[in-house]
């Protein structure tokens, strides 16, 4: 039996490693080699939920935080967990047993993060829970109070590779079984939005240009439909069918939609809008959540257009993956000056929260993908690239010219006119002016008189 389990468990860590993470563990977007497990439907004190994370899985413990972006994404994550509503705090892996305040992550992550609840921490209280309904903030807890919580697991060492960008089996079916159950959850306290419809890079945005053999254009060869909508044509006109979560006549609006929260990949150098017209104005305690991420070795460069609260007290943050100081962009306030931001990564999140009932809002951004060394992949042609700022810049060799250093001119020596005793020479900036200097001894305009034999004898 024990040669069993042994068994199972190794062909259940060689699955982790071949695709994703364990059924039922949720992949962390920013790291694929950290998976997460919401345990919602059995309550434990803090040890004994740690040791029942640590007997789950080799390297599982209760989960650690250490950036806001991480905590937003497990606060997606654990709303989106069935059962959730019988649970009120999580438990998540941070003590002070050994020194009362100096709180330690038992996985060894250095205590740098933290979300302290106003007025918290009571030092008279040892272990630390989370609360998925306030806005993911922390206290300390009596740590013999029976809780919900979260285990972490790293295939770190046992998967080196990382996982592609769009295969999430596990993703995909935790999504589903949240479709299944959303009715539910919007009934309940579970109404908040986390989308994981990946769109595969290829669909989302289609190439630039495509040959078209019919002289009537195709409304659809511009790709008016955005975030991974499907345009139909119709005459002379289209319309796009939408992926959840997103609406409007060219898929440009994404709801906050209980069932789903959202994964958008931003293929490389495009340009494209994500507007939220659907921030809620439900109950309190209401958090939308969206993700967007650009292929590996991308960052993103985002233009807050506008965002808009009907009441002052929600908050709308942009927060950059494994930034220690995660927050790109932060605010409260309605008529903000148009701002761009740039992640440090390919992913950000972003996250409305609002504690208070009867607060809506809205929100415009821009995003695009920027390269994260403008010259990687980028051909000059006869020259050398230069990063200005984010965009390549082609500095052209002489007598080569155009953005991509492919014109070339006539090189003005190209029949040699110097002769043997002469080296030509030409204005590099302009490549014209050919002149030669001559050898020593050797004069004229070709160097071509030759110097006096002189007899010593
Ligand atoms: C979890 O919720 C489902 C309904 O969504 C219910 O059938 C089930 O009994 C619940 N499980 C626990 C352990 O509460
Ligand atoms: C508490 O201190 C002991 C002894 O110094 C050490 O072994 C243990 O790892 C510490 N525990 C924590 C959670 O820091
Ligand atoms: C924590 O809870 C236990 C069990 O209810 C109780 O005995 C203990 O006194 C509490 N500890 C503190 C510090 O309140
Ligand atoms: C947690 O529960 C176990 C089993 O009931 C008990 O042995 C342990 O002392 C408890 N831990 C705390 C911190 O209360
Ligand atoms: C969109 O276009 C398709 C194909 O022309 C058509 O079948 C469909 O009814 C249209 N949908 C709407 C909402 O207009
Ligand atoms: C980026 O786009 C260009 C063409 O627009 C393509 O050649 C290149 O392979 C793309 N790179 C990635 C990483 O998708
Ligand atoms: C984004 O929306 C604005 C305003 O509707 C529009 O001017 C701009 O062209 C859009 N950009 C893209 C890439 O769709
Ligand atoms: C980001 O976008 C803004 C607005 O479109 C633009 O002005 C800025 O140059 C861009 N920055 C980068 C790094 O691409
Ligand atoms: C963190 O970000 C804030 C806001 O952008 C900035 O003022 C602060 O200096 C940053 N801190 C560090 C340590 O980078």
């Amino acid at each position: 039996m024990f040669t069993a389990f042994v068994t199972l468990l190794f062909s259940f860590i060689i699955g982790a490693c071949q695709s994703s993470c364990p059924s039922g563990w949720r992949q962390s977007i920013d790291d694929p080699n950290v998976c997460y497990l919401i345990i919602a439907t059995t309550k434990k004190n803090w040890t004994e939920a740690q040791a029942f994370c640590n007997n789950i899985l080799p390297n599982a413990h209760l989960t650690s935080i250490s950036t806001a972006f991480e905590s937003v994404e497990l606060n997606a994550f654990t709303i989106n967990t069935d059962n959730i509503s019988s649970c009120d705090q999580m438990w998540i892996g941070a003590s002070d047993f050994n020194v009362s305040g100096q709180f330690v992550w038992s996985d060894g992550t250095p205590f740098e993060y933290s979300i302290w609840q106003t007025g918290k921490p009571d030092l008279h209280y040892q272990c630390i829970s989370s609360s998925w309904k306030r806005s993911r903030s922390w206290k300390t807890t009596n740590c013999s109070i029976e809780n919900c919580f979260i285990c972490e697991m790293s295939m770190g060492n046992l998967c080196s590779t990382s996982l592609p960008l769009t295969d999430t089996p596990s993703t995909v079916t935790l999504a589903q079984t949240s479709a299944i159950h959303s009715p539910a959850a919007t009934s309940t306290a579970a109404p908040t939005t986390m989308i994981d419809t990946t769109i595969p890079s290829t669909t989302a945005s289609p190439p630039t240009s495509v040959l078209s053999t019919s002289t009537a254009p195709d409304p659809c060869n511009s790709y008016p439909c955005k975030n991974g909508g499907t345009c139909n044509p119709s005459g002379n006109s289209y319309n796009c069918s939408c992926t959840s979560p997103f609406f409007g006549l060219n898929c440009e609006i994404v709801g906050c939609d209980p069932a789903n929260g959202h994964i958008t990949i931003v293929p490389n150098n495009t340009v494209a809008n994500f507007s939220s017209t659907q921030f809620p104005l439900q109950i309190s305690g209401l958090n939308c959540f969206w993700q967007i991420r650009a292929p590996p070795s991308y960052q993103l460069n985002i233009t807050i257009e506008s965002v808009i609260f009907t009441g002052s007290r929600g908050i709308f943050e942009i927060l950059d993956s494994s930034n220690k100081n995660a927050t790109l962009y932060s605010t409260s306030f309605t008529d903000q000056a148009a701002v761009s931001v740039k992640s440090s990564k390919n992913t950000v999140a972003i996250y409305f929260y609002t504690a208070y009932p009867g607060i809506s809002g809205a929100f415009w951004i821009q995003y695009a993908a920027v390269y994260d060394d403008p010259c990687a992949g980028y051909n000059c042609g006869h020259g050398t690239c230069v990063a200005n700022g984010y965009k390549p810049e082609c500095h052209c060799a002489s007598c080569y010219s155009g953005p991509l250093c492919d014109n070339g001119k006539p090189d003005p020596c190209a029949n040699n006119p110097c002769g043997t005793y002469g080296t030509c020479v030409y204005d590099t900036a302009t490549c014209s002016n050919p002149h030669c200097n001559c050898a020593p001894g050797y004069t004229g305009p070709f160097c071509s008189k030759i110097p006096p034999v002189h007899n010593y004898v």
